[in-house]
């Protein structure tokens, strides 16, 4: 398996619009400006209207929420935010945040703050990335369509990511796909297919398919920090529409063999990401933030590349709470055929 078997697609259409057809939606003191828009459906959206300079009242988090549940990716402009602001919204989102598990070292990390995630590209003393370094390689799989922490079995509902300094114009955008429109448009036939499936999600899987060199064989380190999880393929959203939970971490599909996984896993992933599902966020300004489900979407980052430009971007990410919180059990995998064999199909 490499990356020859993907196909990389590229995307026109982008957020902010470049047109005026789109609508605002007054919701008490919020505008929302919808991204994508389909008769029955909306996914993602500009809100504005939030007092980012002081805490967010409990009924503000609640009205969030609720945008949330509908629009699966809240976009907001110049937020202002600080690190401790931003973790300190994320916080009022679920019971606990993901720890960083810093694998280029805490005294490499410029954050140095466990609750987030650096995700740019800025090394400690202002430089770039090298490339060719592990992490370098690491970030290539973050091009790759997914949602974060698939590869936990306590999987992570929210992610937030905000930007910092001055992103240069037209140097970056985030993707995202609509995972419940786009289950909603197979086939019946290909519903029934899926609807039971157990997807076994594993982080090392991802980075061997954007790096097959560097991480063809993960660092002992690395692969017990980050063992498998099992999660369904089907699911439902907070909004009660059903939805697929996929991501490039998507390694085998309980009962078939690896081949036969991957076939379908892409052939999923590769409808899922049609244009008509997805639309591409520009960073435009340093305090610009997104709000993404991982329950109902997928995204996917620019590569990094050697004409990058600096990018400083951190992600706070919020577990789980909900009943779908945990996945799939150990007792309940071999009801769909999984025997212990198959774990070694690889
Ligand atoms: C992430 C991620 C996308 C980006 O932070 O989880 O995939 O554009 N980021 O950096
Ligand atoms: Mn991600």
């Amino acid at each position: 398996m490499s990356l020859s078997h993907i196909h990389i697609r590229t995307y026109e259409n982008t957020c902010p619009s470049q047109t005026d057809k789109h609508s605002v939606i007054q919701d008490g003191n919020l505008s929302v400006t919808p991204v994508l828009q389909s008769e029955d459906s909306a996914f993602g959206a500009e809100v504005t209207g939030v007092d980012w300079s002081r805490p967010i009242p409990e009924e503000t988090v609640a009205q969030l929420v609720a945008l949330q549940n509908k629009y699966a990716v809240l976009i907001f402009r110049n937020t202002g935010l600080d690190n401790s602001r931003h973790i300190a919204f994320s916080q009022q989102l679920g019971e606990k945040l993901e720890i960083n598990p810093f694998f280029y070292g805490r005294e490499n990390d410029r954050l140095k703050e466990a609750l987030l995630f650096d995700v740019g590209n800025i090394q400690l003393d202002g430089s770039l990335v090298e490339r060719d370094s592990r992490r370098w390689h690491h970030s290539l799989g973050n091009a790759l369509w997914h949602t974060d922490s698939s590869y936990h079995q306590q999987r992570s509902k929210y992610s937030i990511l905000l930007s910092h300094g001055n992103p240069v114009k037209g140097g970056s955008w985030t993707h995202f796909a609509d995972m419940r429109r786009a289950y909603a448009d197979l086939p019946q036939e290909k519903k029934s297919e899926l609807e039971n499936l157990i997807v076994e999600h594993d982080l090392w899987h991802s980075r061997k398919l954007a790096s097959p060199i560097v991480y063809g064989n993960p660092l002992p380190h690395e692969l017990a920090a980050k063992p498998p999880a099992y999660h369904r393929l089907v699911q439902t959203a907070p909004d009660g529409r059903k939805t697929l939970y996929l991501a490039a971490h998507a390694k085998v599909i309980l009962g078939y063999s690896f081949e036969e996984s991957q076939k379908l896993i892409w052939e999923l992933i590769d409808h899922c990401t049609q244009p008509k599902y997805v639309f591409s966020m520009e960073w435009l300004f340093g305090g610009d933030m997104v709000w993404w489900d991982n329950r109902q979407s997928m995204h996917r980052a620019n590569p990094y590349t050697e004409s990058m430009t600096a990018r400083d971007v951190r992600r706070s990410t919020i577990i789980d709470d909900g009943p779908l919180a945990y996945g799939v059990t150990l007792e309940e995998k071999p009801a769909v055929g999984w025997k212990p064999q198959t774990m070694a199909a690889t």
